[in-house]
């Protein structure tokens, strides 16, 4: 067990089954899809293993399944330097996430959930210790919503900053919304929450200055290729760059953000700094095929102008 927790994931862990396509099929056909790779996926694990490649010491909270995919899931968080004192087998199958990726790098992920229902409020309790010890805690969307407000009341208790990623969207409980530090939606989960239009970047800034009324303290809006918008109160919004690169699999780059910030924030870094470098990182993970596999274990620094 580590001593000091940089970052708390308290989320879902998921085996993602990749099918690489040339185009899905309509209603039925059948079609060739020319290859397939397995990996470890889930929101909640992905940020987990982006945060701990970059160095922070991780712990993550999950319940795997009682088959082989839990047993591999959880080798491949020890394997990736993960504290697994929070991770729990449950009483039902693995998480699993049939992905299509077309060849321009876009996805379409169903997720089978599974296991990760298992892990509810009282799980969070027999684990207090972890969550006390924790300089940030992780949230998203694939595990229980009484889970996640449980997590957000018990950091507001012990005075923990919650990052709050709200994917897949759902319908998040606004109320709770006060008690969150950093919200990172991307554009449709932004959208999903305000019903604002999000298809130019002054649309954008107006949905995450809507979420600011609700109360959070800091929006920040990942734009895949279009880089990243972070908006305080009283504060103009900043726009970070996208980075120029070949995208071949997009899957996960939410995730990489979300765990690369986790990481520069335990880390002490600037809210531009962290945004900027989580920026990068995402950017890295497009460039190469699979979920957790095209996350790079060290710092790639891509610096890239930030404009308010
Ligand atoms: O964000 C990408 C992840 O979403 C995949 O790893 C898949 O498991 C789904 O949870």
């Amino acid at each position: 067990m580590i001593k000091d927790i940089d970052v708390l994931v308290i989320g879902s862990n998921v085996m993602d089954l990749i099918s690489y396509v040339d185009r899905l099929p309509h209603k039925g056909e059948t079609v060739e899809a020319p290859s397939f790779e397995m990996g470890f996926g889930g929101k909640g694990a992905n940020q987990a293993v982006a945060a701990s490649r970059l160095g922070a010491q991780v712990a993550m909270l999950t319940c795997v399944g009682n088959d082989n995919f839990g047993v591999e899931t959880r080798a491949n968080f020890v394997a990736n330097h993960i504290d697994i004192s929070g991770v729990l087998t449950g009483h039902q199958s693995n998480g699993v996430a049939p992905i299509f990726v077309e060849s321009n790098g876009d996805n379409r992920i169903l997720v089978v959930q599974g296991a990760n229902t298992e892990l509810t409020p009282e799980v969070l309790l027999d684990k207090i210790d972890l969550i006390k010890r924790a300089k940030v805690i992780v949230l998203q969307q694939e595990v229980p919503m009484p889970t996640n407000i449980k997590a957000i009341h018990l950091a507001k208790k012990y005075n923990i900053p919650i990052i709050y990623n709200p994917a897949p969207a759902h319908k998040l409980p606004l109320d709770v919304l006060p008690a969150v530090d950093y919200l990172i939606p991307n554009e449709s989960e932004l959208t999903a929450i305000t019903k604002m239009p999000v298809s130019t970047v002054q649309e954008t800034k107006a949905a995450a200055r809507r979420l600011l009324s609700f109360g959070v303290a800091n929006v920040i809006v990942t734009m895949g290729d279009r880089g990243a918008l972070w908006i305080t109160a009283g504060q103009e919004a900043t726009l970070v760059d996208g980075q120029d690169v070949n995208a071949i699999d997009t899957t996960g780059a939410g995730d990489a953000f979300v765990g690369a910030f986790a990481h520069y924030f335990a880390r002490g870094e600037s809210l531009e700094t962290a945004i900027i470098q989580a920026n990068a990182y995402a950017a890295l993970s497009v460039m190469t095929r699979g979920t957790q596999k095209s996350y790079p274990s060290v710092s790639h620094h891509m610096t890239k102008e930030v404009h308010a």
